[in-house]
């Protein structure tokens, strides 16, 4: 048998399209499937479309970090309550390739402004993270990422492994729905974060993939209150590939809030020159769908009925999910956590266990053992359940 603990979502997927057997279930990559297993076009995002199509008069663009529209959309989506006289930090945002050219990016940006600074990724993470980010010389540390009991990340932990950390350093954070394990922190143990970035003079450096998926955009936004009141500065890598589901657009931004104005307006320069010297500038189409929806409340409004409708459906299928183990008698086995957010669940299952699920039942999930809730659809789940118990 293949041992494919160490395969990519990518291999898997290829692997997963080779497989000529009618019921083979896919469950690696987050990308929401409705329960007539599509991923669906949102109504907000044809109406922008076709707008577009309508009106767009010029194909002309010179826009490096984007256009100022899509700009205080995303400034906007993050941040709810900006504005006014007492605003502490400059807030600079610059289109990417989703949340993956964003981090990429910030790899680039390290570089050039302190090469020997560490990233601090979590143990586990996303398996693409290092990849994205490795323009930069300086290395990665890790820290575990563990639970304190069902409900619960340790915090502890977290911090007891970033002790080693050294002023300067980033610490990539998951903002909500972590990747892979869909268990966050809550509000209490993101102000003791901030708190030690602060005192530490960490770079919070978010992954904010999932906007909207864990309660509502503006609620998932709302830990960077938080770092805002306690931090100089800090990034925001966020996507529209899941929450509006232009998974195909690859559009997304890296949202520098900087204290210092002059700091935020030079790395928004470098990154200028990033940009003009790898890809020029960046494409128009899915920024225009965003702005379109997020600059108008109506369009905004029912975008977020939308992905509350997502959002929700998510939440349904993992307690059906959850349920169903039960019923099997092996959730205790084979569940770490029970609060989780998102796309993601992380099973208790070994390698071997992993891979006879694949070469016996046809059903594909990642080496780490998580599976996309978001591909698991409610009638494929008595199945699924059955073979998880057949390899318990
Ligand atoms: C995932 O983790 O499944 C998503 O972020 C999709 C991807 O590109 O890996």
């Amino acid at each position: 048998m293949q041992t494919l603990i160490k395969t990519s979502i990518m291999q898997l997927l290829e692997l997963y399209r080779q497989d000529p057997r009618a019921d083979k279930l896919n469950l690696t990559a987050g990308i929401y499937m409705d329960e007539s297993g599509t991923c669906p076009i949102l109504d907000s995002v044809r109406e922008a479309e076709a707008f577009r199509v309508q009106n767009q008069s010029s194909k002309a663009t010179f826009n490096l970090t984007g256009a100022p529209d899509y700009q205080q959309a995303v400034r906007t989506l993050l941040f709810p309550n900006m504005g006014g006289s007492g605003e502490t930090h400059h807030v600079q945002v610059i289109q990417t390739l989703g949340a993956s050219g964003a981090l990429h990016l910030v790899g680039k940006l390290v570089n050039h402004y302190t090469p020997n600074a560490k990233i601090w990724l979590s143990a586990p993470t996303w398996e693409n993270h290092p990849a994205v980010l490795n323009s930069h010389a300086g290395g990665f540390g890790h820290y575990r990422y563990l639970p304190a009991h069902l409900d619960e990340v340790s915090l502890d932990t977290i911090l007891a492994d970033l002790e080693s950390a050294k002023p300067g350093d980033y610490v990539l954070l998951h903002a909500c729905c972590h990747n892979p394990t869909g268990m966050d922190l809550n509000l209490s143990q993101w102000t003791k974060m901030a708190d030690f970035c602060a005192e530490r003079h960490l770079i919070p450096l978010f992954d904010f993939a999932y906007q909207g998926f864990a309660h509502s955009p503006e609620r998932d936004a709302e830990l960077f209150d938080a770092f805002k009141e306690r931090v100089d500065r800090f990034l925001i890598c966020n996507s529209f590939s899941k929450n509006m589901g232009l998974y195909d657009e690859r559009i997304g931004a890296l949202t520098l809030v900087f204290k210092e104005e002059e700091q935020a307006l030079d790395w928004n320069n470098t990154a200028k020159r990033l940009i003009r010297s790898s890809y020029s500038m960046p494409p128009t189409h899915g920024s225009f769908i965003v702005s379109h929806i997020l600059n108008d409340p109506d369009r905004c409004a029912r975008w977020q009925q939308e992905l509350a409708g997502m959002c929700n459906d998510l939440h349904t299928r993992r307690a059906a999910f959850f349920t169903e183990l039960a019923n099997a008698g092996i959730q205790d086995q084979v569940l770490t956590y029970r609060q989780q957010q998102g796309m993601f669940v992380m099973l208790n299952l070994s390698e071997q266990q992993i891979d006879t699920l694949r070469e016996r039942s046809g059903i594909y999930l990642l080496g780490n053992g998580r599976i996309s809730i978001a591909s698991l659809r409610t009638e494929m789940m008595p199945r699924f359940v059955e073979a998880l118990k057949s390899v318990i």
